[in-house]
């Protein structure tokens, strides 16, 4: 049966889901129902994580439930810090945690993906462990010791906690837990649709999980926020943004943290990072970057006027973390550490009604080609 090939399977949909839905034209992004603005005004990423992945907001006891199994399967095996300090120090974040994470299934019974309970507790060891992981990357690198987790400190207060092994100022904590639901989840995009292709074969969440990392690695997609960070200190100042800009859209080039298949007007999570970014420095004294970004975002919205090309959630994110002193090529594993259970939340609601994905292709080939022998080539 012929079909209309759409490159990038664009406006093609993959799946019938519960768990998100982005309004592209008017900038509006929920979770099951419910604006992420609010729930980054009222909620945690531990419960997000809750809503998204099991389709309510939690009862006291469920919360605690669950907060509480998460913060007990924290730690990870000495093995999988050992097969870390076997990587490359120089080698990037994302494939050192693609590396361990993968690595995790091999020590945890998740193979049966048709029990409940066990999908229960990979769904709690993926989302506990993946910020241990990313925080003793940050510090096996360097030749230091990794800091084994505190269950006496919530989720985002830990993960600082493990990185610096200081507890970070209450507000930093409070602004990352934000920016963990921002990335939580985001209906179907490269990395969900690659984790749900793998996880169509029945393979186990880690595999999942592994497979998902790997597309969010890419600049196009979760990348980008290294990218923008790397743009504002090539700027320098907030003077040269415009010539920059100008250059950039010049040479057809596309500017990073710019731009969205599905938002035609300025992401709501760019604009809830936006807020976030003036309320740290209000605490810590601004920084030169947000100046520069500033700039580029009035420079890009005079020149790609009309083009609904606006900032996206990877244009402020990046700033946020600088800020916080975390090193760039660990904005994308952040991401990850965050879209987990988006990620899981998909595998969960695929499994109940799971069909292998086994998509068309258009064959542009040649056929009945004779083989020639290697002498008469
Ligand atoms: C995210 C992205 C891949 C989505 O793009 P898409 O839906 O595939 O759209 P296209 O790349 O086909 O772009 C459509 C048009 O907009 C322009 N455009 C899109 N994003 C742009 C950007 N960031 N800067 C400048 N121009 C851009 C393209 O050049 C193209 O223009 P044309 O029609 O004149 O050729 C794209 O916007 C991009 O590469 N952005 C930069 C990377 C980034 O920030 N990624 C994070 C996404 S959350």
């Amino acid at each position: 049966m012929p079909h209309d090939f759409m490159p990038g399977l664009a406006g093609v949909p993959a799946a019938t889901s519960s768990i998100s839905d982005v309004d592209g034209q008017r900038g509006i992004l929920e979770y099951r129902g419910i604006r992420v603005e609010e729930l980054c005004a009222k909620s945690s990423y531990l419960e997000t994580a809750y809503l998204l992945l099991f389709g309510h907001l939690p009862t006291q006891g469920e919360l605690q439930r669950w907060t509480n199994d998460v913060t007990h399967h924290r730690r990870i095996k000495f093995r999988i810090i050992d097969l870390m300090k076997c990587l490359p120090e120089q080698g990037h974040a994302m494939d050192a945690l693609q590396a361990a994470v993968a690595a995790l299934g091999m020590f945890y019974p998740g193979r049966n993906v048709k029990d409940v309970e066990n999908n229960y507790w990979s769904a709690v060891r993926l989302v506990a462990k993946l910020p241990t992981i990313v925080a003793a990357w940050a510090r096996l690198r360097y030749g230091d010791a990794p800091i084994p987790p505190r269950d006496d400190l919530g989720f985002s207060e830990n993960f600082f906690y493990m990185l610096t092994e200081s507890v970070p100022h209450p507000l930093w904590a409070e602004i990352f837990d934000d920016c963990l639901i921002l990335h939580a989840e985001h209906t179907m995009n490269a990395s969900t649709f690659t984790g749900l292709v793998t996880a169509s074969t029945l393979a186990d969440p880690y595999t999942v999980v592994a497979s998902s990392i790997g597309a969010l690695k890419g600049p196009l997609h979760g990348g980008a926020n290294e990218e923008v960070v790397v743009m504002l200190k090539e700027i320098g100042t907030a003077d040269k943004a415009r010539s920059y800009v100008e250059g950039v859209l010049g040479n057809k080039k596309k500017l990073m943290g710019f731009g969205h298949r599905v938002y035609k007007v300025k992401d709501p999570r760019a604009t809830v990072l936006q807020g976030l970014c003036q309320s740290l420095f209000k605490e810590c004294g601004s920084s030169p970057l947000y100046e520069v970004a500033l700039e580029v975002e009035r420079a890009a919205g005079e020149l790609l006027k009309g083009k609904g090309i606006h900032p996206n959630v990877d244009f402020y994110s990046g700033i946020i973390y600088d800020k916080m002193g975390i090193e760039v090529d660990l904005f994308t594993p952040l991401f990850a550490m965050a879209r987990v259970s988006g990620w899981l939340a998909h595998w969960l609601e695929q499994l109940r009604e799971n069909k292998l994905f086994r998509p068309d292709q258009i064959y542009s080939g040649e056929h009945n080609r004779p083989y020639v022998p290697l002498a008469q080539r």
